[in-house]
């Protein structure tokens, strides 16, 4: 039985948040529970022997090149949370107020670069594809500086925020531009006070393709929609596979991401956490190492001694 089929269908493919895992999937997983360690140097043990590693990462590996991440001070747009307006009723209710959202999240972005976490995941990816060995990023963020930073291996489950989506046509493209439309130049303030721009929908993104002009939304996973499958599986197999895991900057609340690492753990292989505090997910993990991963992740992914020189 593969990892993902541990656990009912609805719960490995819909996005989500609970505080705890949902009691079905408690029932079908058996997990460890034991305090996690913070001896770095067992950690490098395992990191020496890895062939294959996999990462998985949310917003907290972007806090340090100043992105605010969704749990934390500064998880506020006006006065929504993510949840609030990263779901298809939000985006039938009120386009306008979403691409705006999603408009000042690109337009963050414009002015944001990979930081040394980042960095140390694609280096480390680099050295190691030379000595024969895996590493493989599962990102929830969609920010793409993983890319940015390099990384080729790379899952992004819950899409990114330079794809879009005609709604119309289904047409998935790349969008870089700033802004991505004029009627939402200047617009997506973030201030609790800031007004609706209420723009109409003719005037928001449309789709280019040729006798289409259909709305465009962005290409990334609202709550309650289905992670695409193919990304799901393609999830399946690195988990099946890794004999070592990372588990960087995630609240691990929600699901399916959250029940990754603690999967990979079930069968006996180490995970490692990287996080400023404790989560609902620590104590079913190995290692635990507290503080900003921009620190901890250079020092944990550094070429180890018994590394060929490459
Ligand atoms: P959260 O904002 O829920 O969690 C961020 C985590 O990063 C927290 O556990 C922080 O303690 C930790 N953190 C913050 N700064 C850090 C640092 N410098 N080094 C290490 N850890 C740090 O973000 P996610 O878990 O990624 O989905 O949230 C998951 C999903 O919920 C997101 O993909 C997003 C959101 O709503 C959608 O929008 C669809």
């Amino acid at each position: 039985m593969s990892l993902l089929q541990a656990v009912p269908r609805r719960f490995v493919s819909q996005l989500f948040c609970a505080l705890k895992s949902p009691a079905s999937t408690r029932t079908k997983i058996h997990l460890t529970m034991t305090r996690p360690s913070s001896d770095m140097a067992a950690f490098r043990k395992f990191f020496a022997k890895a062939k294959h590693i996999v990462v998985i990462s949310g917003a907290g590996v972007s806090a340090e090149s100043g992105v605010p991440t969704f749990r934390g001070a500064g998880g506020y747009w006006r006065k929504w949370q993510a949840q609030d307006l990263a779901t298809p009723h939000a985006f039938a209710r009120n386009p306008s107020q979403v691409w705006e959202f999603y408009h000042y999240r690109r337009e963050v972005m414009q002015s944001k670069d990979p930081n040394p976490g980042h960095l140390a995941i694609a280096e480390c990816e680099a050295r190691l594809h030379k000595q024969g060995r895996r590493v493989m990023v599962i990102t929830q963020n969609i920010d793409e500086l993983h890319r940015k930073a390099g990384t080729k291996n790379l899952l992004e489950i819950h899409g990114s925020l330079f794809k879009t989506r005609c709604t119309s046509c289904g047409a998935v493209a790349e969008n870089y531009k700033s802004p991505i439309c004029p009627a939402l130049a200047g617009k997506g303030a973030p201030e609790p006070d800031a007004q609706d721009a209420g723009i109409p929908v003719e005037k928001l993104p449309r789709c280019e393709e040729a006798g289409c002009g259909g709305l465009l939304r962005p290409h990334v996973v609202w709550f309650g929609e289905n992670l695409d499958p193919d990304v799901l599986e393609a999830v399946d197999r690195e988990l099946a596979l890794c004999d070592l895991c990372l588990v960087v900057g995630t609240s691990s609340v929600v699901y399916p991401a959250a029940m990754f690492a603690p999967q990979v753990s079930a069968r006996g292989v180490p995970v490692a956490e990287f996080n400023m505090e404790m989560t609902p997910a620590t104590n079913r993990f190995r290692f635990h190492f507290q503080g900003p991963c921009g620190t901890t992740l250079p020092e944990a992914l550094a070429p180890h001694e018994t590394e060929i020189a490459s």
